[in-house]
Formats: structure tokens, sequence, C-alpha cells
């Protein structure tokens, strides 16, 4: 497949997209192939910087980083004021902004924010708990014990600060975060949890759930995906085996419960009928966390020769059957994400991280760029 040409058919969307959101953030789809767009009140704000720091580094194009640039310095504002920032999500928000800016420009500034951001993650640890609490304030009845999937993603930041600073707290508390994740939110049959919940007192296990899933037992397929991706981003940091064959096992466990199409309904466990929604998001995350463990692997080891089989199978899948291949008249990239099916919200639609992560799968095929969760070195995952 031509990575290149569909890379290109991507930045005719992105261009018109700059001009139609100005300085807002595109969240979900509102159900008629337009974004409803939002102001730094979500989780996802970072999704279009990131998507605009690839497209800007893909084309060398000046339209695009102004863009990049300008929403890119807004997050140093809402960290100043720590708006809407009582979460874990903050490496979702900061790594595809700051931190990409300050890879791909060298941006001093940029850099600063990411390190305060990487700070503002930790006042999520809960030391006698050792966790890092997703939502909500500390000894919240709920939510002061849980730990949710979603939060393996935002570990990089951590790590990153700890190569930046010198400083090992960082990286320790990632680790830790890891292998309690990898203790309590994966299942022996490489299953997830979407998440866990502790005693927000004592730190006693207590049980897993969902929040976004089915139900409380089955597996949440965006869940399994940010697992996948997110163990294998923990084994390069690390370089600890269990996180790569956690990472992998998870990949086997997605891969063989797959649709004919290739591209994940939103639950595994939901019986699927002509009417159950997909999650193309779920499936594009775990296209890049299938590459990133790819690249890790030696070139003669059979399980690269699968993973990226697999991940060329669903992505060709998705560009031909998914991709708005540059239509005028709509503002994604990627038809049918869910967000929270339960809930009602974007059940199939747009979702601005099924974009960027399709994006980021498409950049990694097409020149190895592994978006900004690490500096990169070197890729085997080219084609
Ligand atoms: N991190 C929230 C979600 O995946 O919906």
């Amino acid at each position: 497949m031509d990575w290149n040409a569909i890379i290109e058919q991507t930045l005719h969307t992105t261009k018109a997209n700059i001009a139609r959101f100005e300085d807002r953030f595109p969240h979900v789809g509102n159900g008629n192939g337009k974004y409803q767009l939002v102001d730094h009140t979500d989780w996802t704000e970072g999704f279009w910087p990131g998507i605009l720091w690839l497209s800007c580094e893909y084309g060398q194009d000046s339209y695009i980083r102004e863009a990049a640039v300008r929403c890119t310095r807004s997050f140093q504002a809402r960290l100043a004021e720590h708006k809407n920032l009582d979460h874990h999500d903050i490496g979702f928000l900061y790594s595809l902004s700051a931190l990409a800016q300050w890879m791909v420009e060298r941006d001093e500034a940029a850099k600063i924010t990411a390190l305060q951001a990487a700070d503002a993650l930790m006042r999520r640890w809960r030391p006698t708990l050792q966790l890092i609490q997703a939502w909500g304030p500390e000894h919240d009845p709920q939510n002061g014990g849980r730990i949710i999937i979603d939060c393996l993603m935002n570990l990089p930041l951590l790590c990153w600060a700890t190569e930046q600073t010198g400083r090992s707290a960082y990286a320790e508390v990632a680790r830790i975060h890891a292998d309690k994740s990898l203790k309590f939110l994966v299942r022996g049959d490489a299953s997830s949890y979407h998440t866990f919940y502790f005693d927000p007192e004592s730190g006693d296990a207590v049980r897993g759930g969902t929040h976004q899933g089915f139900q409380d037992g089955s597996t949440w397929s965006r869940g399994q995906a940010w697992g996948i991706y997110g163990f294998a981003l923990a084994y390069r940091y690390f370089k600890e085996p269990q996180y790569l064959d956690t990472a992998i096992r998870m990949a086997r466990y997605f891969f063989d419960r797959l649709p004919d199409d290739h591209v994940a309904y939103w639950d595994f466990d939901v019986p699927p009928t002509a009417l159950t929604p997909k999650d193309s998001s779920a499936s594009a995350i775990a296209a890049c966390g299938m590459l990133e463990i790819a690249d890790q692997l030696s070139s003669d080891d059979p399980r690269r020769k699968f993973l990226l089989d697999a991940v060329r199978r669903s992505m060709v899948c998705m560009v031909e059957g998914y991709f708005t291949k540059g239509n005028p008249d709509e503002e994604g990239l990627l038809r049918h994400g869910s967000y929270f099916v339960r809930g009602g919200i974007a059940p199939d639609d747009f979702v601005i991280w099924g974009d960027y992560f399709f994006l980021e799968a498409l950049m990694r095929l097409n020149n190895g760029r592994p978006g900004y969760w690490y500096e990169p070195k070197r890729s085997k995952t080219r084609e």
C-alpha cells in the first residue's frame, strides 16, 4: 500500500481543519461529519496538536507548523491555571503538545512545560497505595484507590522527565505503576480489566471493573489496545521482559478476536450483531502498539512478522473502509470510532484520538516516526 499517498490525503483534511477549528480542539463527532469542539475542558486536546506536529514534520509546511505552535502555546496556560487537570491524562495532553514541540524543535519553553506537566502527573502518585490515581481527589471513597489501563500511555512522560533531569523518582513511579497494572489489570488469558479498585486508605486490592466497557468482567477493546501500546512503551524504557511478553500476549488476544474486516468491535465480549458499533480507534491504537513492539524485536524474530502482517491487514481495511480520503465534507480521518457506547456518547463517529493514532500508524509505516512517546533512534518497521 502507498502510505505516502494516504498521508497526503490526510493533509487535505488537516489543512481544512486548521481554518475550521481556529483556536479550539476537536473532541468527538457531532453525528454529522463535523467535530464537537472543546477548549481545554477534556482529556483529548493533545491529539490535535499531535496531528499537527506529525503533519508538520512530514511535510515541512509552515502553515501547519504555525498552527501547531499556536495551539501548543495554550497548553502552558492550562497548566499554570491547573485547568481541568485533576486526572491522570496529563500524559496524553502534554506528550503530544509541549513534548512534541520539544522533540521537533528543541524549544526550551516547551521543554519546561513538559517537565512541569510531569510534575503535575507526579502529584497523582499516592505513596501509601503505590499507584497513580486515575480520577478524582485524594481519599475519594469511589475513585481514591482506582487505576485504569489507559494510564500506561501517560507513563512515558515520566520516563522522559527522568532522562531530562537525571531525577530517578519519575521513572520509579512509572515502573511501580506499570508493575501494578500488569498484576491487577491483565488477566491470565491476556484479556484486561479497564479499571481496578484498591481500598483508598489501606491500598488492599478490591476488584476489577469497567467504566466504558460492556460489563465489569468484559474486555473493552480500547482498554486492551492501551495495554498493548502501554506495555510496549514500558518495555522500550525499562527493558523488562515481562512487559514485552505482556504486550505481545495482549496483541494476540486482540487480533485473535477481530471480525472479518480486521477492525475491532467496541468490546470483545459484546454479542456482535449488524448494529454493534466498531471502535476503529482501538484498532488504530493497537496498530501503533504492535508496530512499537515489532520495532523492538530482531528482524528474524517470527513474532515480528506476525505483528507486521496483522497490522498491515488491519490498516489496509481501515484505509479502504474507514478512512475519509480527504472528503471536504468530513472533518475526521477515521470513521466508526466509539467513545462511550453504554453512555450514548459518540457510539459510532469520529473520535480525535482515532484520527491521531491512525496518522501515527501511517507515519510509522511510512517513515518510522513513532509519535512523541520517546525520542526515536532508528526504526525497522518501515516498508
Ligand atoms: N482514555 C479514555 C478513553 O480511552 O476513552
